[in-house]
């Protein structure tokens, strides 16, 4: 149903083919740079017969997928952008690309900062990357797009390939909250979501290629609104209804969502589709309301623990992560104090947590922060300490259990282990069938859990093909 619009490349009877071209990909920031990442490869695939590598050495073209979130990630790039200098030089015919939000914060500032480059592209222009090598190739200048076509960037990528039996589809684009010290809905550009059957096509595509776990992406995932075939709105819980009837699916998940849509018809999903992951990711940022108004976040400590305990009704076991923010310019002792309140009460077992980063063109920018550096540093290291309380409380709980995990592949330890992921999100490795272990990559397993690491879950396989359990804790 979705065009494909770049043949692949053609080979010329009675000729020796050239070595395809290859391209290194590095990667800064969220699951949805990782997922435009893997989308590049695809595309450069289809239109030009790319490979991706890992060797950079080995690589025509490398591209860096940036983030503009917090400084020192956007920073990084300007100083591997200096190094590429010499990797250029090594060989002709080398070309040099940025994407991502740093990318379409700086457009064509970035090409006379750092020499080097050659492409510039943003999240919403990288099915346009093979055209751009030709235009610069043709023209011997940088070639940059970032521009916000809306929702053209979907229509122009090639059929998804899966890569193992867990994929990521991304529903939706951008984000229209404004939160005061973010810069994404400048990089990313406003909300806009995909019709619903090109979003149910993927899918199926994916699990005609043995995926049985989807990860439903988006950076405000919950304000899901994709128009229907008779003109009528799908919201995220509609979605995640529609889902759980396909056959081959057997675990669903999504990330990133705000508070604010986190609704009831969403809770009830948790309470009725047993195929949704028994992890929720929702991020709250602060515990003060005074800090949480000053963000724009739409929300109170109270409204967002009410939601957390009306979903634990119904999912008493949950994994509960979140996103936090310290230091917002400020902050003081009582309102972080309000936050380590709602850390408490909520019992997040992870959390992404950083100390505020002031990006330029954003309210908060102009805020002034008076806030001492060591004395956000040492807020930060309390709530990294209190969650990896609760993550290690959250992990001993699971040993006992018996979980149905999804096998991802062989564990790295190598010989018959392998490893999966159980409901809630966790890596689990266990011993497979000495004989044939690979036969249950893709599969649903029943793994008792017999410890907790930082990190990971080791297990005793129990039976096969327990597909469709409900997580027992
Ligand atoms: N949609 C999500 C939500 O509901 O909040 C957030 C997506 S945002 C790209 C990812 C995370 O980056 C945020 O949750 C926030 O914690 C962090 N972040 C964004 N801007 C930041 C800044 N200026 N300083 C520190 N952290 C920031
Ligand atoms: Fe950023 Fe707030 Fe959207 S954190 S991605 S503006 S919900």
């Amino acid at each position: 149903m979705r065009p494909l619009y770049f043949a692949p490349p053609r080979s010329t009877p009675g000729m020796t083919q050239a070595p395809p071209s290859k391209v290194f990909i590095k990667t800064f920031g969220c699951q949805m740079n990782e997922y435009d990442s893997s989308k590049m490869v695809d595309v450069l695939k289809a239109a030009r017969g790319y490979e991706r590598t890992l060797d950079i050495d080995d690589a025509d073209l490398v591209l860096l997928n940036t983030c503009s979130v917090r400084e020192k990630a956007s920073e990084k790039v300007f100083s591997d952008l200096g190094r590429l200098k010499a990797w250029k030089a090594a060989k002709p015919g080398r070309l040099v690309g940025v994407g991502g939000c740093v990318a379409s914060q700086e457009g064509d500032a970035i090409a006379k900062r750092a020499t080097a480059v050659d492409l510039v592209f943003g999240p919403q222009t990288l099915h346009r990357l093979p055209e751009l090598i030709d235009q610069t190739r043709a023209t011997l200048r940088p070639a940059v797009d970032v521009r916000f076509p809306e929702i053209e960037k979907f229509d122009r990528l090639p059929e998804p390939r899966a890569e193992g039996p867990t994929a990521f589809v991304s529903i939706m684009e951008g984000c229209s909250k404004y939160c005061t010290f973010c810069i994404v809905p400048y990089t990313r550009g406003e909300e806009i979501s995909r019709p619903l059957d090109d979003v149910l096509a993927e899918v199926d595509s994916l699990l005609g290629q043995g995926v049985r776990e989807i990860t439903l992406l988006g950076q405000n995932v919950n304000a899901y609104n994709g128009v229907m075939a008779d003109g009528s709105h799908c919201d995220l819980a509609l979605l995640l209804h529609i889902l759980a009837r396909f056959d081959g699916l057997g675990r669903v998940r999504y990330t990133t969502s705000h508070p604010a849509h986190f609704n009831d018809a969403l809770i009830d999903a948790f309470a009725s589709i047993p195929k949704l992951d028994n992890q929720l990711h929702l991020p709250v940022q602060s515990g003060s309301d005074r800090i949480l108004a000053m963000m724009k976040r739409g929300y109170t400590q109270a409204d967002y623990l009410r939601k957390i305990f009306r979903l634990r009704k119904v999912r008493p076991n949950i994994s509960l992560s979140t996103d936090l923010i310290v230091g917002f310019p400020s902050e003081t002792d009582e309102d972080f104090e309000q936050t380590m309140a709602l850390i408490e009460a909520a019992r997040f077992d992870a959390a992404y947590s950083f100390i505020y980063s002031p990006r330029p063109g954003t309210p908060a920018a102009n805020l002034r922060d008076g806030v001492p550096l060591d004395v956000k540093q040492a807020r930060l290291e309390r709530v990294q300490a209190r969650i990896r309380e609760f993550g290690e409380q959250f992990a001993a709980r699971l040993v006992g259990t018996v979980q149905s995990v999804l096998v991802t592949g062989p564990s790295r330890k190598g010989g018959s282990q392998l490893t999966g992921k159980t409901p809630c999100n966790r890596s689990i490795n266990f011993d497979g069938p000495a004989h044939d272990a690979a036969r249950l990559v893709g599969q649903f397993v029943d793994v008792q859990v017999t410890a907790s690491m930082a990190n990971s879950l080791r297990g005793e396989i129990v039976t096969a093909d327990a597909r469709g359990l409900l997580p027992l804790l």
